[in-house]
């Protein structure tokens, strides 16, 4: 099966793509809820070390299997001679859909809002609620963005995914730092620049702990093969410790950034830092009204139209699992694969969209054992696959790279391009993190997380 495959044309290039598919809504829609419910500061530590001690391995990792084996994450177990492993393909494309399914749903918010905005809406920060419950609006959206999604896949790699990512990436950061600084000047600032760098280790426990796991792994788009799928399209030559390592940082930097543009707003609207779901969409708006109705509507809008975009580089990178799939392993052209998955996943998607006040059913969709609320099915769908299905596959993927293709192979693909690594303190470390701290941690971590959640099981408190 000697296909030729398309190729990111540069460094720089791949570098913007993987970037781009892990700086999304994970980082600036989630990261700060999670932290704000997570205690702050705490939640930010522990979130760095596991981004730094054990993702960022994995994230080199990944990619390197993806470049060996030059497939979609179920071909590539295949082709380095372990077709027993190719479960892990399954469960990543599996993954993929699931995370998608849902993730576009929060796309259409975000870029209902740059609508909104625009039209001088401020007050949908007050309305968020009935805005997500109204489902022939925010579906319109969600839908739009399928679509605009799915005809950038639709071009293949370099052509689409590629150049909209250098552009629109650093765009954002711009507009991030922007805001960052605007949000450091209002009322009380420093008290959320105090919530959110000073530790209380108090609020320390264990849901904050596989919390900040999944949200590492979900923010680097790490766990199920979407580093194993671009890394695919990576040319031999590439360093890949090094584009990890910008990538590793980079993504940790916008979501520190996002924290930061966040909590000084937050305390200085005399908010809860527990806000859910709906932390930015809430708070946001109202800083933007305060900037006057001018400067608000260029910035605010701004803001959610790049948003927006970031979200569309990650949506991409999740459509780019089916559909790499589809064309690598069952021969269908890149075109129909591209729209049967967007036709799949927008349907899944639907319990997602409409579980948010339209329907009672989805809504209060499942209670689990020993809860007293019932959960939403978008909560539900990403207790799955973010919180539980996304370690399980960072387990195996350490276990398979180690013991079965085995460190000599994956470490001799590491070297291409970064001649220096066999000898440095990164190789040792990244052998030890995949031999013994990845699987031991995150094995673990699966379980308490399953029991914890599921089965409202509580081992530590
Ligand atoms: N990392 C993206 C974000 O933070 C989400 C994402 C894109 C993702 N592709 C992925 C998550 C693949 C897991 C796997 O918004």
């Amino acid at each position: 099966m000697a296909h030729k495959r398309s190729k990111f044309s540069s460094r720089f290039g791949f570098i913007a793509a993987a970037a781009g598919s892990a700086v999304g809504l994970g980082n600036i829609w989630k990261f700060p809820f999670e932290a704000g419910k997570g205690g702050g500061a705490a939640f930010l530590i522990i979130y760095l070390v596991f981004c730094f001690v054990l993702c960022y391995p994995l994230l080199i990792t990944e990619i390197a299997i993806g470049r060996k084996s030059q497939r979609n994450p179920v071909g590539s177990f295949k082709i380095l001679g372990h077709s027993r492993w190719t479960f892990i393909g399954f469960l990543s494309v599996l993954c993929g859909i699931l995370i998608l399914s849902f993730y576009n749903v929060v796309a259409g918010w975000v870029f209902g809002y740059f609508v909104e905005i625009l039209l001088g809406n401020f007050a949908i920060g007050e309305n968020f609620e009935s805005f997500i419950a109204d489902v022939s609006e925010v579906g319109g959206y969600s839908l739009l963005f399928m679509v605009v999604t799915a005809f950038i896949v639709s071009k293949g790699i370099t052509n689409g995914i590629e150049r909209a990512s250098k552009i629109l990436m650093p765009a954002l950061v711009i507009i991030m730092l922007f805001l960052s600084i605007y949000a450091l000047t209002l009322d009380n600032a420093i008290e959320g620049v105090k919530f959110y760098l000073i530790p209380d280790f108090s609020k320390v426990n264990i849901e904050i702990i596989y919390r900040a796991l999944g949200q590492s792994f979900f923010s680097l788009s790490l766990g199920m093969g979407a580093l194993i799928t671009y890394g695919s399209y990576l040319k031999k030559n590439e360093d890949i410790i090094t584009s990890g390592a910008i990538v590793t940082l980079s993504d940790v930097f916008i979501a520190f950034l996002a924290g930061l543009m966040i909590f000084p707003i937050v305390f200085s609207q005399g908010l809860s830092t527990d806000g859910g779901t709906g932390l930015i969409f809430v708070t946001l708006p109202g800083v933007f009204e305060g900037m006057g109705p001018v400067l608000g509507i260029i910035i605010g809008s701004l803001f959610f139209l790049l948003l927006s975009f970031a979200a569309l580089t990650s949506t991409i990178s999740l459509m780019e699992l089916p559909v790499s799939y589809l064309v690598d392993q069952r021969n269908i052209k890149r075109e129909i694969a591209v729209w049967i998955s967007a036709a799949v996943v927008f349907l899944l998607g639907i319990p997602s969209l409409i579980g948010n006040g339209y329907s009672a059913f989805f809504t209060e969709f499942i209670t689990y054992f020993g809860a007293d609320k019932p959960t939403d099915f978008m909560t539900f769908m990403t207790d799955i696959a973010l919180n539980s299905l996304l370690p399980v596959g960072g387990f195996f993927i350490s276990i398979f790279a180690v013991y079965i293709w085995k460190r000599r192979k994956l470490f001799r693909e590491l070297s291409y391009g970064n001649e220096k690594f066999l000898k440095s303190w990164i190789a040792k470390y990244v052998a030890f993190c995949l031999q013994y701290i990845a699987p031991v941690v995150l094995g673990i971590t699966f379980i308490i997380t399953v029991l914890e959640i599921f089965f409202g099981l509580h081992l530590f408190s």
